[in-house]
């Protein structure tokens, strides 16, 4: 995962430096939402799928670093005074607090929009076909039937008891759209990839990013500021919809052992080849940040 860390960061930073706005606040915001920590957890699920279809790490690299600056755009946007308000991410203030809301706006904008240039422009990509099939993924993804539907849901629902279902389909679009779209993304890159690889990746999708929600609404309250990075207890004082606050704390964790099992499961066509993205799996549930 180090390796992969480091592989997408280096991509990024060079990436970013390369590029020179009129306004440099902007290209400045870009670069402090983009490298400032972060897991990168998804561009490391581009890597994995990619390697396991046997693509090699040139061909997935635009993929991740494409999923990373979505994933940090709406980092961005969700901290917003309009959305979760929120001052802290990944150990700094948020984007809004460090510049203005304009600047992290506009910062989002173009982190969102980099990312299709990014896939766009994939010299590394054999066909166009391929190409265009990535296009369509991370944009179903991200938009209205993925991560932003997800999101109006959620902001939707403050203050309001959800049912199970509610929830599961919140955390899937939210979270786990991204989530399953780095994995088809890699999958896609490695020019491998066959409807049956295609759809164990994202059963194992589906489970590893609801699983990936749950734990982060348990360390909403189990972990610290200082650990997250970001501000605990956040959606407690802003009575948003969490799983813990729906099922308990030990239900929630109960689920999460069930998912990581049908993760597990949905991965068992890919042998020991897949032993990266079991350990993946146990890692989502058991961070603590
Ligand atoms: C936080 O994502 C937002 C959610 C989708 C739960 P991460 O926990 O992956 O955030 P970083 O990238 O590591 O900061
Ligand atoms: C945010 O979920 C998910 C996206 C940004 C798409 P949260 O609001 O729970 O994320 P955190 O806890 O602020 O990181
Ligand atoms: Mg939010
Ligand atoms: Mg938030
Ligand atoms: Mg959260």
């Amino acid at each position: 995962m180090q390796l992969y860390r480091e592989r997408v960061e280096s991509k990024l930073l060079s990436l970013l430096s390369s590029r020179a706005n009129i306004a440099s606040h902007l290209n400045e915001a870009m670069q402090y939402s983009l490298l400032n920590g972060g897991k990168r957890l998804r561009p490391i699920l581009v890597y994995q799928a990619c390697k396991l279809l046997c693509g090699t790490l040139e061909q997935a690299d635009n993929a991740a670093c494409a999923i990373e600056a979505i994933h940090s755009y709406s980092l961005v946007h969700d901290d917003l005074p309009a959305m979760d308000d929120d001052d802290l991410r990944r150990g700094k203030p948020t984007c809004h607090i460090k510049f203005d809301e304009a600047t992290a706006i506009l910062a989002g904008d173009a982190l969102l929009t980099l990312a299709f240039e990014l896939l766009s422009c994939d010299d590394s990509l054999q066909s166009p076909d391929i190409k265009l099939k990535m296009v369509q993924t991370l944009a179903t993804a991200s938009g209205d039937l993925g991560m932003v539907d997800g999101q109006a849901f959620d902001l939707g629902s403050v203050g309001k008891a959800l049912t199970l279902e509610e929830m599961q389909s919140m955390h899937g679009a939210k979270t786990g759209a991204l989530i399953r779209a780095a994995l088809r993304l890699g999958a896609l890159a490695s020019n491998n990839a066959t409807p049956d690889s295609l759809t164990a990746l994202d059963q194992y999708g589906v489970a590893i990013g609801l699983a990936f929600q749950i734990q982060d609404d348990i360390l909403d309250i189990e972990g610290s500021t200082e650990q997250l990075g970001k501000p605990q207890g956040s959606d407690l004082e802003r009575d948003k919809p969490t799983y813990p606050a729906l099922m308990g704390l030990e239900a929630s964790k109960a689920w999460l052992e069930e998912l990581v099992e049908q993760a597990n499961d949905a991965l068992s066509s890919f042998g020991e080849q897949a032993t990266p993205l079991r350990e993946i799996a146990q890692f989502i549930i058991s961070r603590s940040s």
